[in-house]
């Protein structure tokens, strides 16, 4: 199996990023941990802070993988060309969410992505990540 991790903005500062509520490890530190986990999975991680590339990617990898665990950052609440994008995939999308996006601002409540993916998981920290990739790996 090949699964795409995709991280947007200001993802890439995980670790340093309001510790309080992304916690205090790097995606780059807990990569390895999850590869590890699932060995069987061939993981490839992407990270980009700028909306077109992450379409890009989602286009070039959303024909041939077999799922991509996705963290659209504040797109989730703004992007309808991510939505457009995801639903025009053959591959399933997670959604996923480090923080509990329904405990915060109000702002974070509604996602333009939800219904294009196939399932949303958020609030287990880093954990959020394993819990998508074991619904695609099942
Ligand atoms: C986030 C939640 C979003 O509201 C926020 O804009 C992020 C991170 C999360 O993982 O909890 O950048 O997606």
């Amino acid at each position: 199996m090949k699964i795409l991790i995709m991280n947007g903005p200001n993802l890439n500062l995980l670790g340093v990023r309001e510790p309080g509520i992304y916690g205090d490890s790097s995606f780059e530190s807990y990569l390895p941990k999850l590869q590890q986990r699932y060995p069987q999975v061939e993981l490839e991680y992407y990270q980009s802070n700028i909306e077109g590339e992450m379409i890009n990617k989602l286009q070039e990898v959303g024909f041939t993988y077999d799922g991509v665990v996705l963290n659209a950052g504040a797109y989730t609440h703004t992007s309808v060309a991510l939505h457009d994008c995801i639903r025009s995939l053959k591959c399933p999308v997670i959604e996923v969410h480090i923080s509990n996006v329904h405990q915060r601002e109000e702002f974070r409540h509604h996602s333009y992505l939800s219904p294009a993916c196939k399932g949303v998981i958020c609030g287990f920290g880093l954990d959020s990540y394993r819990l998508a990739l074991e619904g695609l790996v099942g």
